[in-house]
């Protein structure tokens, strides 16, 4: 589904993701793993179109995405969430995921004039998905609650059904468990899981929380200083030496 081929970007002096190669399979939950720094972020901002590679090819579904800008990459099917929280915190919960499901839809604001009957109906279809996302996502009994009132791990699973309104195939999850408590952690865990077999999507997701990548993920790439060194299911990666000595310290 997602090809990387030796994908390199330098900003100035720094290679940021320096001939970084993976390639995950539809329906795969594939963790990006590696320190502060390493390259993460800009894997998936290479991926969305955020930046052209210098170098080497990213594809999706056999396509060529390298130059590719990101509201196209969105809309040829791929999704993603961010390090840092990006809501619209005035709208509530479920008008977030409504505006998001917008951005696929053909609702927009000319056929809206043309066809109000039309448009009203499917405005409301919208709202439908919506809900049935926010279930999915244990938000529906905040889904009237504004964005910004949410404690900080619902400000999360948000960002994540916002993404899914748009109907992706590929998820990019940028640190989903970041900040949540290990209680919230094993409840993501389950909902990624029902994500995947669910709504068929695949995820590709960033994460610091070890036990969470290595409880979720069935093959993990490695990133350090832009480079890969190791790629494999999580119990070679967690004994992998280099892995041990770059990012985790000691065998977890
Ligand atoms: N737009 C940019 N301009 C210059 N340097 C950048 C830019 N984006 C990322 N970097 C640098 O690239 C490196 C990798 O960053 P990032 O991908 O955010 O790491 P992480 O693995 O923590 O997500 C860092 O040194 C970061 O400062
Ligand atoms: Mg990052």
């Amino acid at each position: 589904m997602l090809e990387l081929n030796n994908a390199t970007i330098k900003f100035g002096g720094l290679v940021a993701v320096n001939d970084v190669s993976f390639a995950v399979s539809k329906g795969d939950l594939f963790g990006l793993i590696g320190p502060n720094g390493a390259g993460k972020t800009t894997c998936f901002n290479l991926i969305t179109g955020v930046y052209k590679p210098t170098s080497g090819s990213i594809k999706f579904k056999g396509r060529e995405l390298s130059g590719t800008p990101s509201n196209k990459v969105a809309q040829l099917g791929i999704a993603r969430t961010f390090q840092n929280i990006r809501l619209f915190r005035a709208l509530s919960v479920l008008e977030n995921v409504v505006v998001a499901a917008f951005l696929r839809h053909r609702v927009g604001l000319a056929s809206a004039i043309a066809d109000l009957p039309n448009s009203i109906r499917e405005t409301q279809e919208l709202k439908d998905q919506a809900m049935a996302l926010l279930e999915v996502l244990h938000l529906d009994k905040v889904a009237h609650t504004r964005s910004c009132d949410l404690p900080y791990g619902m400000q999360r699973r948000l960002e994540i059904a916002r993404a899914m309104a748009t109907q992706p195939e590929l998820l990019l999850l940028d640190e989903p468990a970041a900040g949540m408590n290990p209680q919230e952690s094993d409840d993501l865990l389950r909902v990624v899981r029902q994500i995947r077999d669910q709504f068929n999507m695949t995820v590709l997701l960033i994460e610091h929380d070890m036990r969470f990548v290595m409880n979720l993920c069935e093959k993990i790439v490695v990133l350090d200083h832009g480079c890969e060194i190791a790629q494999g299911p999580p119990e070679a990666i967690r004994s992998n030496p280099k892995v041990i000595e770059a990012y985790l310290g000691e065998p977890v």
